[in-house]
Formats: structure tokens, C-alpha cells, sequence
């Protein structure tokens, strides 16, 4: 055994840990409380989705689908391209379906960074951004977006850029604050990506979940990004169906093949009987679009209430299905003793921000709680009582 070694496991993957989310899971299920943690629905998605499933299913589609995705999946993803964004995009040449955009990520890294390469994050980030560009040997880089706002400072991010930077990595609507990059922040990170030749990776999941008439703006679209952009999106966020882990990257013909070098040696393929669900679910009527948004902003705007009458500040959240509580008007200055304290006694699980923060930058997220809002109503309801009750100390 090398003498670097310090434990089983191999450097590459040594201290990536548990994370914080396994543990506020097992929490609230000890302690019964209700979960709003974790960043998926407990409600089934749009039943013709399903039953695109169960008919392929059925239909004996059941064998290994096409390593970069089936036709019917990729002609989806572009139609839906078109019908959003004007976006023209080539279903053979320029989608690669993968499992869910976290495998995307990792596969457009691999395929993209080499030993040495610096790939820009902002904080916070999802977490599988990091561990997928240390895999590849490569250095992230990152820029931290500022509370309460969550903006970047410019000058930051053009510092950031350097001769060594291979890959910018984007999220908009981001995860975990809810902040929705605006076309002038797009601008400047697009001007910033053509000085430098540098590609963008832009993690799209939440690209449907916009609010107050506020736009989703693909950057793939602003001028001279086409060809080095590669836009990741997936289902599961759209059609509530996360555990299916369908994703997609569009991206040009040259950095296709790339990805699609990597993304045949990762999984080779996904699932195919939900590779047809996923492209029944893209050519819903826009009316399942709206009634999706609109659904989620009540949701946040009936959660945003409950947590300003429970004593915490709320944040603005223009995206996504997360609120970000301020937890300094309670008396708590550290997120993780708040959301185990919540847990443990009121009954009600949150995600601590700086689970998505560098040890650098621990401190930008410490006084805040993620909450998730993509629950049923019942669910939001039953929370409120909790929340909005003296809390037990
Ligand atoms: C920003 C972001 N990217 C990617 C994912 C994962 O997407 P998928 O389930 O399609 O891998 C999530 C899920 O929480 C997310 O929040």
C-alpha cells in the first residue's frame, strides 16, 4: 500500500466526507420532524409523465439505450430549446442525455479539464461541483456571492480569470439563495469567457422555477456564447420526478463529442423507459410550465410568511424552490446548531448554508438556513404550526 495513503480510500476522494445532509436526514427522522431539507418534492409529478413511463415500460423498451441518449429524448430536449429560449439546436449533434445534470457536470469536467486546469465556482455551490473538478485533477477556483443579496463583486471574478482557467461554472436559478442571474451579470461573464477563452458550464435545473416576472436568461444565447457554452439541465426539478435522475448538456458539435468521450465510460447509458417519460414531460403544454411556477410561488410566498411570523428575516428568492431564512433575528449565529435545535426541538428540519460554502467562506452562509418549499401544501401547513408556535428551548 502507497505510504500517502491514510485511510482505504484513494487521495482523490479523501475529504469529501459525509455531508451535512445525511445527518439533518437521519435527524428528522429520529426526532419525527418534518423535512424540509431536502431539495425534492413529496408529491408524484404530472401523471401523463408517468404513464409515458409505464407505456415504454411495457412496450418492452427495457434495453440499453443509446449511449448519448435516444433520438425521441434529443429531438425533446431541442424542441424545448426552440419553444423557451428561440434556441436552434441539433438533437443529433449537439445533446448528449445523461444520468441526472449531476452526472453531466462530472462528464463535461472529465471530458473538458486536464491535471492543473482552474475551473471558477461561485459560493455557494452545489455540492458535487467541487469533488467533480478534484477527480479530474483540476483547481477550483472561487468567486463568493455576496449576502444578502448574493451578488458577485466584478472585480473579484475578473481577477479570477487567468491564463490557467479552463471552465467557469455557473447555477442560475441558483441553489441554495434562490438568486437568478440577471442578463447584465450574464454579459459580464460572458465578456469575461470570450477575453479569456474560457468555456461556461451552466447548471440550468431550475431553469422553469423563475417568480415576480422575473426571466431565466440561457447564456448559451448572448453573443459569441454558442460555442462555448455547454448548458446543462435535467427532469427532475421540472417534472418532480428527481429520482429518475434524467439530465441533458447542449452544447456545440465539437464539445459534444467531448462530453460524450467521457459520459460513454461513466454510465454508458440511462435508463430508456424514462428517457421517453422525460421527452413526453418536454413537450407538455405551456400551461404545465405556468401552473408549475405559479404553484411554487405560493408555496414560497405561504412559507415566507410562516417563517417572518416565527421571529426569522427572509431573503429574497427569485428561483428555485429554497428560501433563506436569517437566523440572527432569533438569537442563533452559528446555522448548523440552529437547524439541529430546529429539528430537535420544534420539529422542523432546514439545511445550514455553509454546507455549500469552502472552509474559507464558512462565514457568509452562517447565519442563515436553507428551507425547502417543493412540499405539498398539507405539508407547509403542518410545518406552520410548529413554527408558529413559542419555540421550546
Ligand atoms: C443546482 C443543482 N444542480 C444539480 C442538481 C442535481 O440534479 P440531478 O438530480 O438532475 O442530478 C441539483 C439537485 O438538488 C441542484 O440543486
Amino acid at each position: 500500500m502507497s505510504s500517502a495513503r491514510s485511510t482505504l480510500a484513494a487521495l482523490r476522494v479523501q475529504g469529501f466526507g459525509t455531508s451535512i445532509f445525511t445527518e439533518m436526514t437521519l435527524l428528522a427522522r429520529e426526532c419525527g420532524a418534518i423535512n424540509l431539507a431536502q431539495g425534492f418534492p413529496d408529491f408524484d409529478g404530472p401523471l401523463e409523465v408517468q404513464a409515458a413511463a409505464l407505456e415504454a415500460l411495457r412496450s418492452g423498451d427495457n434495453q440499453y439505450a443509446v449511449s448519448h441518449g435516444q433520438p425521441d429524448l434529443r429531438a425533446a430536449v431541442a424542441e424545448h430549446a426552440l419553444r423557451f429560449y428561440g434556441q436552434q439546436v441539433d438533437g443529433n449533434s449537439e445533446v448528449t442525455v445523461t444520468s441526472g445534470a449531476t452526472e453531466a457536470i462530472f462528464a463535461i469536467v472529465q471530458a473538458l479539464v486536464d491535471p492543473g486546469d482552474e475551473v471558477i465556482v461561485f459560493e455557494p455551490y452545489y455540492d458535487s461541483y467541487v469533488p467533480s473538478v478534484v477527480m479530474a485533477g483540476g483547481v477550483a477556483r472561487s468567486v463568493a456571492l455576496q449576502p444578502p443579496a448574493w451578488n458577485f463583486d466584478p472585480q473579484e471574478l475578473a481577477q479570477a480569470f487567468n491564463p490557467r482557467t479552463r471552465l467557469i461554472l455557473i447555477n442560475t436559478p441558483h441553489n441554495p439563495t434562490g438568486k437568478v442571474f440577471s442578463q447584465a451579470e450574464l454579459e459580464y461573464i460572458a465578456a469575461l469567457c470570450r477575453e479569456w477563452n474560457v468555456l461556461a458550464v451552466v447548471d440550468e435545473v431550475y431553469e422553469h422555477l423563475t417568480y415576480d416576472g422575473i426571466a431565466h436568461v440561457r447564456l448559451a444565447q448572448l453573443s459569441g456564447m454558442r460555442e462555448r457554452t455547454l448548458t446543462v439541465s435535467s427532469a427532475g426539478k421540472t417534472f418532480s420526478y428527481t429520482g429518475w435522475k434524467i439530465g441533458w448538456v447542449i452544447a456545440s458539435p465539437a464539445l459534444t463529442a467531448a462530453v460524450r468521450s467521457a459520459h460513454q465510460f461513466i454510465t454508458f447509458s440511462t435508463a430508456t423507459p424514462l428517457q421517453h417519460a422525460a421527452a413526453a414531460g418536454l413537450r407538455l403544454s405551456d400551461g404545465y410550465f405556468t401552473t408549475l411556477a405559479r404553484e411554487y410561488r405560493e408555496k414560497r410566498d405561504f412559507l415566507a410568511g410562516v417563517l417572518q411570523r416565527s421571529g426569522l428575516s427572509v431573503l429574497d428568492c427569485a428561483g428555485t424552490y429554497f428560501l433563506m431564512a436569517d437566523i440572527a433575528a432569533r438569537g442563533f449565529d452559528d446555522d448548523v446548531e440552529f437547524c439541529r435545535f430546529l429539528t430537535r426541538n420544534v420539529g422542523v428540519a432546514a439545511v445550514p448554508p455553509t454546507a455549500f460554502f469552502s472552509d474559507a467562506n464558512k462565514a457568509l452562509g452562517r447565519r442563515y438556513a436553507r428551507f425547502s418549499f417543493c412540499k405539498k401544501m398539507a405539508t407547509l401547513q403542518l410545518a406552520a404550526e410548529r413554527l408558529e408556535q413559542p419555540w421550546k428551548q
